[in-house]
């Protein structure tokens, strides 16, 4: 079942994202050769409680963090750890807030120093996908033509689409219907209404498009240890619009 936000609703869970936004730009101004993704979680952690809000994944079935840290071949939910980022390195940082019972999630992949030329295209084509997806989140649309959208120009740029995780609802709790797939399959296909609120979330890989969960039954790596990227936004759907939940300036 969809549960459609009214306005008071998405001010809240904006608020929420409010406090995300500025979470991430801490993590991005502190990343860097030489830090661990645990001391960006502890960060992350005490910032978001600062704020009085919660971080949404810790403790979510049994989640061990704050944030998920997926570096370069890790796709999704990556356990923060204590081993050194590299010059090279890519980081997927993926943070859900909730604040006052109200949840904003969102992801974004940052480039440590400097990387090679091809991973720098994956991100800029991952990203380029999140915003032509949300640009396809309007009344009149249906959920496959966000995941249409991400799909072929993920696919256009020669890059394999993760379909075994979707983007999904958000808002209310960490994960709603509908599903937001990647890529167009077989499953629900609703109609796109004011007052959804939607985590959109391509995860883009250099090489194939499988992947596995490793034995933490949490890291979700490519099979080919291709690179893969990830970026998310929590947006809801205004006025025959999308509007973005979870940017700074917001
Ligand atoms: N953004 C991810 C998601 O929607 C993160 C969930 S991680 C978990 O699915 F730890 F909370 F499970
Ligand atoms: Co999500």
């Amino acid at each position: 079942m969809i549960r459609l936000k009214n306005r008071d609703d998405i001010e809240r869970i904006k608020n929420a994202g409010r406090i995300l936004a500025e979470t991430f730009q801490l993590l991005k101004e502190n990343t860097g050769a030489g830090v661990t993704t645990l001391e960006l979680d502890k960060m992350a952690h005490d910032y978001i409680l600062s704020r009085g809000g919660k971080p949404a994944f810790l403790g979510y079935m049994g989640y061990p963090a704050s944030i998920c840290a997926s570096v370069n071949q890790v796709v999704i939910h990556g356990i923060p750890n204590t081993v050194s980022l590299e010059n090279g390195d890519i980081l997927s940082l993926d943070l859900g807030v909730e604040l006052n019972g109200y949840i904003a999630d969102a992801a974004f992949t940052l480039r440590i120093g400097e990387v090679e030329p091809e991973v720098d295209r994956l991100l800029k084509v991952t990203e380029e996908c999140l915003y032509l997806g949300i640009e396809q989140a309007k009344p009149g649309n249906r959920i496959h033509d966000i995941s249409a959208a991400i799909y072929e120009h993920a696919t256009r740029n020669g890059f394999g689409v993760v379909h075994q995780f979707c983007g999904h609802g958000v808002g209310f709790e960490l994960h709603e219907d509908p599903q937001v797939p990647n890529c167009i399959n077989s499953g629900p296909n609703p109609r796109i209404k004011n007052g959804m609120v939607l985590a959109l979330e391509p995860m883009i890989n250099i090489g194939t498009d499988e992947v596995v969960t490793l034995d933490d039954n949490w890291t979700v790596v490519t099979v080919d240890e291709s690179i893969s990227a990830h970026f998310e936004h929590t947006i809801a759907v205004v006025d025959g619009k999308p509007q973005i939940l979870t940017g700074l300036q917001t």
